[in-house]
């Protein structure tokens, strides 16, 4: 799990950009990822086992949800984003606060931070970078494939133990 806090210097480029004032009651309205936590899994379906367990906390509430794990971006991007609420307790009282949550694999997650790096280098060859982003929107459907192989091997092992087991 990692998590992380916006800073206050992207919190202001992300509210000009959506042409707001930067005013903290414009961050609360507009912005949903000043917090922001990344769950990363073994296998896909872990991946919705830790939504069902977060979703059903009490205390969280889901505001949006998208399944790029079931259809992917036009990058091959795969990952599932939630976007909750949760009560954050301080002196001042009880604050309901948006938090961006995002599940992926290992697989993903490799993929995910490598094509971030390819979209942000700006010193490089732009039919490289198409070549590239082509590349990895291959490489996303074959580790999608990967991924589920061996997801069906491990539970076909846990199965197995389970038998075996008196
Ligand atoms: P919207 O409702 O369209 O805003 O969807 P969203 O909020 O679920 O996703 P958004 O496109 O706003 O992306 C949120 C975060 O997901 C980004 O800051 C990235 O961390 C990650 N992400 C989304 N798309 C891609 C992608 O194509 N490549 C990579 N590497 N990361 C992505
Ligand atoms: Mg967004």
């Amino acid at each position: 799990m990692e998590e992380r806090i916006k800073s206050v210097q992207s919190i202001m480029k992300k509210l000009q950009k959506k042409g707001f004032e930067p005013r903290v009651a414009n961050m609360k309205t507009q912005i949903s990822d000043v917090a922001g936590i990344r769950v990363i899994t073994n296998y896909i379906d872990d991946i919705y086992l830790i939504e069902k367990l977060l979703v059903n906390q009490s205390d969280v509430t889901l505001l949006k949800r998208k399944d790029y794990v079931k259809d992917p971006k036009p990058s091959g991007y795969r990952s599932v984003h939630l976007v909750a609420s949760v009560p954050v307790f301080q002196a001042s009282g009880v604050q309901d606060v948006k938090v961006e949550i995002q599940i992926r694999t290992i697989g993903m997650d490799m993929w995910a931070s490598l094509e971030h790096k390819l979209r942000y280098k700006t010193d490089i060859d732009e039919k490289l970078v198409d070549q590239y982003g082509a590349d990895l929107h291959c490489y996303s459907d074959e580790l999608a494939e990967i991924e589920a192989k061996m997801q069906t091997i491990y539970q076909k092992l846990n199965d197995d133990s389970e038998i075996k087991q008196p």
